[in-house]
């Protein structure tokens, strides 16, 4: 038996019920996780609200991803072995203290990284990966925008962009928060509550706008984004915490030349070869101490509803993570 966060039907947190649920043994390719970390992003909370762009069939667990130790082996695997260390992404059911989990989906995890900076780092370093070293490849003589610049996906972006030598404005907000992206190498942080974050770029970039903003922020930063930005810069919209972004004016793109793409993750690991490499850029960087997800809460399965009002509420920095 496991302990599982589960849904029987889409909406707030009040709908997360954890039972109690049979694991049974692993069939022909599968193997058996116990459960040491589960990650909890931002996108949980859509999967629960049935407006993520997958919709499960209920009733469904939740949790995307997740790492442990194998504990049972099914007719045909050979990757991996009882004991082994694994983790995986994108597969719905990591809010739970075991599972069954085709080995296919799984990857080794190196020694040198804690199940929980896994499931806080992989999916989010993967996708920060793509957005700085792909969609638009910061460097040292450009100032980029970074967008929630002390939430999960911001704090390891600002790290990524400091490393290649970029200069980082961040957004937040809060004014602690303002204190934390400064700490994590923000060069300068803007409480977006509080001041206009268009004109402070505007005023700090002497009036040339920044040549790419990496947004996972959405509609609430749309126009001040369109605003700040230089001719032919990049909007790299990769989320929308604070609702959707409205349908796209090629009109209102085509007065700077700008060029816009709405992101996602899939698309950039559509080979098993392509997830592999990034997977390999992110392990290699968390070992160099040169991202760090900073977790900044724990919370046990039974506080899961916690977990997702707080990561839905604004209330949280860096990551945090489930420990079923
Ligand atoms: N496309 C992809 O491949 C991909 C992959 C991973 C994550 N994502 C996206 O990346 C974004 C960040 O994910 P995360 O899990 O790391 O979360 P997170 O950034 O730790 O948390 C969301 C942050 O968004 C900001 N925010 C601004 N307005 C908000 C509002 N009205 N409601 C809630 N939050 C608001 C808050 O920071 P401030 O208080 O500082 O504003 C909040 O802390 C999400 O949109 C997620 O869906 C996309």
């Amino acid at each position: 038996m496991s302990k599982a966060v589960r849904i029987h039907k889409f909406g707030g947190p009040e709908n997360l019920v954890i039972e109690d649920v049979e694991v049974g043994d692993p069939g022909p390719g599968e193997v058996r996780l116990r459960q040491e970390a589960s990650a909890v992003h931002f996108a949980d909370t859509l999967v629960r609200e049935g407006t993520y762009f997958l919709k499960p069939d209920l009733p469904s667990g939740l949790g995307l991803e997740g790492a442990g130790v194998v504990e049972a082996v099914g007719d045909g695997v050979t990757d991996f072995a009882v004991g082994d260390r694994a983790a995986y992404r994108f597969n719905l059911g990591s809010y739970a203290e075991a599972r069954l989990i085709p080995a296919a989906a799984l990857h080794h995890l190196p020694d040198n990284i804690e199940a929980k900076i896994a499931v806080a780092a992989t999916v989010r370093g993967m996708t920060a990966q793509y957005l700085i070293r792909h969609i638009y490849k910061a460097g040292p003589d450009d100032t980029v925008l970074i967008h929630a610049a002390a939430g999960g996906m911001g704090t390891l972006l600002t790290q990524w962009a400091k490393h290649l030598g970029a200069t980082v404005i961040g957004t937040v907000g809060s004014p602690e928060k303002a204190a934390l992206a400064l700490e994590n190498g923000c060069d300068q942080a803007i409480d977006y509550r509080a001041e206009n974050f268009a004109a402070r770029v505007l005023e700090i970039t002497d009036g040339a706008g920044v040549p790419a903003v990496y947004d996972g922020v959405g509609a609430a930063v749309y126009e001040g984004t369109v605003e700040c930005l230089a001719p032919c810069g990049f909007y790299v919209n990769y989320g929308h915490s604070s609702g959707f972004l409205p349908p796209l004016d090629a009109m209102m793109l085509n007065q700077k030349s700008l060029i816009f793409t709405k992101a996602s993750l899939k698309d950039y690991m559509r080979t098993p070869e392509a997830a592999k490499a990034m997977l390999a850029e992110v392990f290699d960087l968390l070992g160099q101490g040169v991202l760090d997800p900073q977790i900044s809460q724990e919370y046990a399965l039974e506080d899961v509803a916690k977990a997702q009002r707080a990561i839905a509420s604004r209330d949280t920095t860096g990551s945090i993570v489930l420990i079923p």
